[in-house]
């Protein structure tokens, strides 16, 4: 009797300090990897995440920080007759897979849905939470991205008129996880993708979530990842350790991103304190992709301990600052130009807590602009952006 008190009382300490581990340790800052999408679509397979496991070590990704490489939607098979899912033929052994993946050091993530059906209308989770966060634990995985698609229609059916209701059935399906997840004993970072809906950045660090995106999805254009990542303003004060904001993965190197629009796309995450998940091809990456990637100064900014996400100073016409403390009392500051031709671009130090004067550094030129007062102005070009670091 009294054993069985004494169990109750430990298990009482230790569910809320298990859920704490989970987050604090994970993801302490933004998680750093690659996702199968922006890429391959429908078409991943098995051998495409061990080719990008491959390049992520032999091009210097994974030296530079980067460390998941993540399956995302259409690897699901059928599942079995006690329920269990399974990969479909493209994945032939998911364990296996998931060992190739740790034998480089590197961690592996998967991806499903709260409903019946995934957004490109795969196996989902539906019913079957504990018992798929159970096979990924199994087969190894360290990160599940989670996303609402299929389980819109179950909120729409149940809770056609009541807006309320709804949002309650898409929190109790992401506690759903999180708990299916942390039974499993293993950390799984908690990824999830509902785009921002009822301001999920208010609710998701309570349920377990190490990111949340924050919007719709992003495509390899200008005008696409500049909409997202300029309309991120505000929501700095919500990020943290284990919990970021997340503007989506990355489309370096995809598309007809010119190289200041690449620039502009890593600037702009790394303001955002964002995970950096790339979405080309790593084994096939123009090194002009591959420096702007792996650049170590701007990745710092990203990385940084101090954990706080930067947010926008000012906005006049296509010009916008941004600015994100950093540890020790450094400032990471943005000068971008989303106009199409180059426009001089001046911050005023006193708008970035340095009214003293500043020691600046360009990042992208690498080279140290000495001691400033008062003002700063650069010549930026089209879509392009000056990313400085002050000190004092
Ligand atoms: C949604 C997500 C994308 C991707 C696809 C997969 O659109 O937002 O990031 O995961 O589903 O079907």
């Amino acid at each position: 009797m009294l054993n069985a008190f004494c169990a109750l009382l430990l298990a009482a300490f230790l569910v809320p300090s298990t859920l704490f581990a989970q987050t604090s340790t994970l993801a302490a800052t933004p998680p750093m990897g690659w996702n199968s999408w922006n890429l391959f679509a429908g078409k991943v397979e098995d051998k495409d995440v061990r080719a990008t496991a491959d390049a992520m070590v032999s091009s210097g990704m994974k030296d530079a920080g980067y460390l998941y490489v993540n399956i995302d939607d259409t690897w699901q098979g059928e599942r079995d007759a006690q329920g269990n899912i399974q990969a479909n033929s493209k994945f032939p052994d998911m364990k296996a897979l998931a060992g190739y993946v740790h034998s480089k050091g590197l961690k592996i993530g998967i991806y499903s849905s709260p409903g019946p059906k995934t957004c490109a209308k795969y196996e989902g989770s539906y019913g079957h939470e504990a018992q798929d966060a159970k096979t990924y634990a199994a087969w190894g995985f360290d990160y599940l991205k989670y996303d609402l698609c299929g389980f819109r229609q179950n909120m729409m059916a149940e809770a056609p008129n009541d807006p309320q209701k709804a949002n309650q059935m898409m929190k109790d399906a992401y506690e759903k996880m999180q708990k299916a997840l942390l039974a499993t004993g293993r950390p799984i970072a908690y990824s999830f993708c509902q785009y921002g809906w009822d301001a999920v950045w208010e609710w998701g660090p309570s349920l377990g979530a190490n990111l949340w995106r924050t919007t719709g999805d992003i495509n390899a254009t200008y005008d696409r990842m500049t909409l997202i990542g300029f309309s991120q303003a505000g929501l700095s004060k919500y990020a943290g350790p284990g919990h970021w904001n997340d503007p989506d993965m990355l489309e370096v190197g995809n598309g007809k991103l010119k190289p200041d629009e690449n620039r502009t796309h890593m600037s702009l995450w790394v303001l955002l304190a964002a995970p950096l998940l790339a979405g080309n091809d790593l084994s096939q990456m123009k090194p002009e992709t591959l420096a702007i990637l792996t650049n170590r100064e701007v990745i710092a900014i990203d990385q940084d301990p101090l954990g706080k996400q930067g947010d926008r100073v000012s906005e006049v016409g296509p010009i916008e600052i941004w600015a994100k403390p950093l540890k020790g009392g450094d400032t990471a500051v943005g000068l971008f130009n989303r106009n199409e031709s180059t426009l001089p671009v001046t911050v005023k130090l006193s708008d970035v807590g340095f009214a003293g004067g500043a020691k600046a550094r360009d990042i992208w030129q690498a080279k140290d602009v000495g001691k400033i007062q008062g003002s700063y102005t650069a010549n930026v070009p089209g879509h392009g952006v000056v990313l400085l670091r002050l000190s004092k």
